[in-house]
């Protein structure tokens, strides 16, 4: 039968030559520099403008694929891709995205497709025990963890609120966050209508964590203010120096103040899976609500945000709105996901993370993060050790942040040349308001040459410098 889409053998014959394309790719990916040689709007002007009248053979795409887009492409499945927290989508991920494009299903309701509801319950299930998390906990999937948190400090605003739903915005709300709490947490208080200015920054301790007994001394004063507490938000992994906030204390005041606690474990969520690591997530057993990321650090392609709620029926009463066209029996065992978040569809994201559960399975995956994070400490000894280098945090997952002993411009100078250089690439940031760079090792191709050849790098910058 003749449709306008290609039909089985044109399929067969350019998604062969993609994946060919693809294993290629992975197989020499070392060749490529990390980061593009280009300036802003290279690629835009290397494009046309005008937008496409006539079709054009998929060759003629895929050229351009190669000669104008990849050029322009920063290789996040890179080995040497340090910067934010690198990542990588592992083979079976990539299987597990390919089938759920090809399936293209929509799981906003159980009946528009039990197996991207059933999936996502059942993988977030497993995910759940990796975590060490009681069954209590409801999980479900978004795009990133900064949904994710948005729609944990929703679900905590409904509770702090039974008449928000009707009657819209409540005032005097206070949310609380350490000061090295991911800028999500502050983006969602924006969005929420809470605002900025009641986002407190609980200061932390000389190992940059929340310091508990500030974050009771700022609900107290608030409350004799008149304001309401309604939320407390704690870091497992910051993105600034991968440090732990205290759960079980915070959690001890957010159960004696009625807060909300929600966890960004949006990083640290993988390492917190290891035994010996078992301490980080101590206490969130109690907590409300938990964000990590299979596509930081658990060899899934963006976009897969785990997210787990311990009072789902306050995520209902946020974010559930059924139109008459989308009514539907109701069945206990027919979970509408659409129910528990804003968005009404979603891609069928729990496939790849199955795939990458399954292949791998627990001990595998925990023997990789355990490298990662080895490979982090002997990184950050050697750095100790050189006279030019130190190191500015304490290494407790894969994150390494240091400077160089001549001050910021050389740290900044660093960084250029090695990102320059095409070996690697490193991010900054400034903490105790002095420049670092960080170097965060998480890809799955990444092998331990792959740090002695960042190291390398580092040190030669750091002499140059
Ligand atoms: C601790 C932490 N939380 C949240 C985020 C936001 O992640 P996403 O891009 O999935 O929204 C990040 C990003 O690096 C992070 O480090």
């Amino acid at each position: 039968m003749e449709t306008h889409d290609w039909n089985a053998e044109e399929l067969r014959r350019h998604g062969a030559a993609a994946m060919e394309w693809v294993a290629h790719y992975l197989e020499n990916i070392r060749d490529f520099p990390v980061l593009p040689r280009m300036k802003p709007g290279d690629l835009v002007d290397a494009l046309p403008r005008e937008a496409p009248l006539e079709g054009e053979p998929v060759e003629a795409i895929f050229a351009d694929f190669e000669a104008k887009i990849l050029p322009a492409v920063n290789h996040w499945n890179h080995p040497r891709f340090h910067a934010y927290f690198s990542v990588s989508a592992s083979g079976p991920g990539i299987v597990g995205e390919l089938l759920s494009a090809a399936l293209n299903v929509n799981g906003m309701l159980w009946m528009s497709c039990p197996a991207a509801v059933e999936l996502e319950l059942v993988v977030m299930g497993w995910l759940r025990q990796w975590l060490g998390l009681p069954e209590a906990f409801f999980g479900m999937i978004h795009d990133t963890a900064s949904t994710s948190t948005l729609h944990a400090i929703g679900a905590a605003r409904a509770a702090a609120d039974p008449a928000l739903r009707e009657e819209g915005a409540s005032p005097g709300l206070v949310l609380y966050t350490s000061e090295h709490a991911h800028s999500s947490v502050e983006k969602a208080a924006m969005a929420l209508g809470i605002g900025r200015k009641n986002v407190r920054k609980i200061p932390v301790d000389e190992s940059w964590r929340m310091r508990p007994d500030l974050l009771e001394k700022a609900v107290r004063e608030d409350r004799q203010a008149g304001r309401r507490p309604f939320c407390v938000v704690s870091t497992v992994g910051t993105t600034s120096v991968a440090s732990v906030d205290p759960v079980a204390e915070i959690q001890e005041v957010a159960g004696r103040e009625g807060l909300w606690h929600h966890i960004d474990a949006a990083y640290g969520g993988a390492a917190a899976m290891l035994e010996e690591n078992r301490w980080m997530l101590a206490g969130a057993e109690r907590a409300d609500s938990l964000v990590m990321n299979p596509h930081k650090w658990l060899f899934t392609p963006i976009d897969c945000s785990a997210f787990f709620c311990r009072r789902p029926e306050m995520l209902r009463e946020a974010f559930s709105l059924t139109p008459p066209y989308l009514a539907s029996k109701e069945d206990p065992r027919a979970v509408h996901l659409m129910d528990y978040r804003i968005a009404l569809g979603s891609r069928f994201r729990a496939l790849k993370l199955w795939f990458v559960m399954r292949h791998f399975g627990y001990r595998r995956v925990c023997a990789i993060i355990r490298q990662h994070i080895a490979w982090a400490k002997e990184l950050a000894a050697e750095m100790a050790a050189h006279p030019k280098l130190e190191v500015a945090a304490p290494v407790l997952m894969s994150l390494v942040c240091f400077r160089h002993r001549e001050g910021d411009e050389a740290t900044r100078r660093l960084m250029q040349r090695v990102n320059e250089s095409g070996v690697a690439f490193l991010s900054g940031n400034v903490l105790g308001g002095r420049q670092v760079a960080r170097i965060a090792i998480g890809n799955i191709r990444t092998a331990r040459e792959d740090v002695r050849t960042t190291w390398e790098a580092v040190r030669r910058a750091a002499e140059e410098a």
